[in-house]
């Protein structure tokens, strides 16, 4: 599977003092799922079918923009895509798979079905976070809320920050998981753009990044949070469908996935050292 030439990898080592084992994790965003089945109306075909040819469109546009691979191998279908991601990441056995949002292109009866069902079906551990095509939940998928996976010496911590802000309730859950001290890897779906990162961040239009002139009050405490509390070691997210590599605060990197229904995979290692 790593050999088929949809994919194209980056790979990504988050230091983290004091944990002792190396953890590899493969994270993948933006799959952008539309699916239709024998359930689906004559309406959520068509409006299945306009997306994919939207979709045909703007994977290269985006690519292009980033320099990122688009040929043949990606032009395929959200769902031929998105079934090649997840056997992909059957195949690697990550300790977790890590999914930051916009799994689905919309939420729609007949992908909300296929997604439980085949991460239902997955053989492995899985996180996901809702983006902004999406709800707060989807059933057997992500649930509303702040969710905790510990590992050795670290947590990852799923947060939902589609609307590109947090609701109060959530910031009230990170604020307490981070003041335990374990050091915190935030998986959401929407960068933050602070001083440091701002010249990479740049290069993307407002609309995809959290920024403290234009936040809203929790957003802006979010930002500071990821920033300034020392719990908070990296954030991994999506929606720039453009892959960047970044520090948002000294030795603190920001990992944005590449588009997930084009081929783009994070291979991710955790480890001490
Ligand atoms: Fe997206």
């Amino acid at each position: 599977m790593k050999n088929d030439p949809f994919f194209w990898f980056k790979e990504n080592r988050i230091v983290i003092p004091g944990v002792k084992e190396e953890h590899f994790f493969v994270h993948i965003t933006d799959t952008h799922l539309d699916a239709i089945d024998e359930l689906s109306t004559v309406e959520e075909i068509a409006k299945v079918e306009y997306q994919e040819e939207l979709w045909a469109k703007y994977k290269k546009i985006f690519a292009d923009k980033s320099g990122e691979p688009y040929g043949e191998p990606q032009m395929i279908s959200t769902r031929e895509a998105f079934d090649k991601q997840i056997a992909l990441a059957e195949e690697l056995q990550p300790e977790v798979l890590l999914m930051s949002g916009d799994n689905l292109d919309n939420m729609h009866p007949a992908g909300e079905r296929y997604l439980a069902k085949r991460m239902g079906e997955y053989k492995g551990r899985f996180i996901a976070v809702p983006g902004n095509h999406e709800d707060p939940s989807c059933a057997g998928v992500w649930e509303a809320g702040v969710h905790t996976i510990d590992f050795d010496g670290f947590r990852i911590v799923a947060v939902d920050n589609s609307r590109k802000t947090v609701t109060g309730e959530d910031l009230a859950a990170l604020k307490a998981v981070c003041a335990e001290g374990i050091p915190v890897i935030i998986l959401c779906h929407v960068p933050i753009c602070t001083p440091l990162c701002k010249e990479i961040m740049k290069s993307f239009d407002e609309y995809f990044y959290i920024e403290k002139g234009t936040a809203d009050e929790n957003a802006r405490e979010f930002l500071e949070l990821c920033e300034s509390c020392d719990a908070v070691r990296a954030i991994i997210c999506g929606h720039t469908h453009g892959y960047r590599d970044m520090e948002f605060a000294p030795g603190k990197p920001q990992i944005i996935g590449g588009q997930g229904h084009a081929g783009a995979v994070d291979l991710l290692t955790v480890a001490g050292k």
